[in-house]
């Protein structure tokens, strides 16, 4: 039997990102001692309070279709937080609610571009971007992130990147997986190429709120950026809720209508209950949230401490996220070869820098989803492993 073309164009991207990751489930789940440090999944429980909020709703029955640009409370309340933290004045009728930032960024890919338009997007970049922009036919034109310029984006290289066919930008800031942030003067300047252009700029912010210091700075809070601006987000990784499917995009109410028909057309809606326990998510300033921010800024801290001082091995400490990006240059393997000897020789799984991009050569990715004992244990197998390939 015969499939599209699409089938062709959205299979096997970031493959090499998964390979070990594979591999370590497999050998964890025949019981082996594996510590898995290659999925972006939170080991928190999503807080009690936000449980709660779902169990209510479901008791209320909020089971039915639900509206489809999202609830009108939910795209409130994402409305003002957003306004609250990027300085922004958002409308709720900006916002359209997905399941998922994943979901949001598809069904944008597919309202902004047509086949043969390029989208650039900085490298190394979160391994689903090609398929997405792939799907409408659209061309992903990277550009390097680069490690002696501590993976900042680079506007004058943006520039040069810049066709008669570039539709807009993507870019994903705190970056996945260097964990690094963008700085006033960079988005300005690329605020200033994108307006000068006329492109589309899509910010995926999903990581916004695990800051280790430096506040978020969202590239859309420069001015006139809105117009042409799309702010991807979710509560996946912020609130501990990668199971729930909860995200959203912010785009010009003209946008949002487009995107509410591609809603109907594709998902129809998401589940009340996830709506109502996500308003609750978002409204709320409580602890819980402080800690699961605080927990991966100390697990950051503990793993750069730990890897000071391996052989071949050198860790900064990331801007935000939940994520050490581990150069391993040193040691003379790539990020391939290193993480599949370490997996084979120590059982502890990291991702292959290569696998995000060119720019992510000899790195790894080390995921800080593991309590801090673990995540020692797991420093103290590498550095035993460094020392055996010095
Ligand atoms: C940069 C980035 N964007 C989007 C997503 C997808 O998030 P969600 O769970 O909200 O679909 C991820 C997940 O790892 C991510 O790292």
């Amino acid at each position: 039997m015969r499939y599209s073309a699409l089938t062709t164009r959205i299979a096997g991207e970031g493959s090499d990102a998964w390979v070990v990751h594979d591999l370590a489930i497999a050998r964890r789940d025949a019981g082996e001692d594996i510590i898995v440090l290659s999925l972006g999944d939170p080991d928190f429980e999503t807080p009690q309070f936000i449980r709660d909020a779902a169990v209510r709703s479901l008791g209320n029955g909020r089971t039915h279709y639900s509206l489809m640009g999202g609830e009108p409370h939910f795209r409130q309340a994402i409305a003002e937080y957003t306004s609250r933290t990027t300085g922004l004045v958002i409308d709720a009728a900006q916002v359209t609610v997905f399941p998922g930032a994943q979901a949001a960024l598809f069904a944008v890919a597919q309202c902004l571009f047509n086949p043969g338009d390029e989208v650039i997007v900085a490298e190394p970049a979160y391994v689903t971007y090609e398929a997405l922009l792939s799907a409408p036919g659209a061309h992903m034109v990277q550009i390097p992130l680069r490690p002696e310029n501590r993976f900042h984006i680079e506007p004058d290289v943006l520039a040069r990147a810049i066709t008669p066919r570039t539709r807009a930008v993507l870019l994903n800031f705190p970056h996945n997986p260097t964990g690094a942030c963008i700085t006033a003067g960079e988005a300005a300047a690329v605020a200033a190429l994108c307006k000068e252009h006329d492109l589309w700029f899509i910010s995926d912010e999903v990581y916004a709120a695990l800051g280790f210091g430096t506040p978020h700075l969202s590239p859309l809070s420069q001015p006139g950026m809105m117009e042409r601006g799309v702010m991807i987000s979710s509560l996946s990784k912020s609130h501990a809720m990668t199971g729930w499917r909860c995200g959203w995009a912010i785009t010009p109410t003209e946008m949002a209508q487009h995107l509410r028909y591609l809603v109907r057309a594709s998902l129809f809606g998401v589940a009340q209950f996830i709506q109502d326990a996500g308003a609750v998510a978002i409204g709320s300033h409580s602890d819980d949230l402080e800690q699961i921010r605080a927990s991966y800024q100390r697990r950051a801290q503990t793993v750069v401490d730990a890897l000071d001082g391996v052989p071949g091995v050198s860790a900064r400490m990331p801007d935000a996220g939940m994520y050490v990006f581990a150069d391993i240059r040193g040691t003379g393997l790539d990020g391939k070869q290193f993480a599949r000897a370490l997996l084979d020789a120590e059982g502890v799984s990291v991702t292959p820098g290569e696998g995000f991009g060119p720019s992510g050569a000899g790195h790894v990715r080390i995921t800080l989803a593991t309590s801090e004992e673990r995540l020692r244990e797991a420093c103290a197998r590498v550095a035993r492993f460094a020392a055996m390939i010095d």
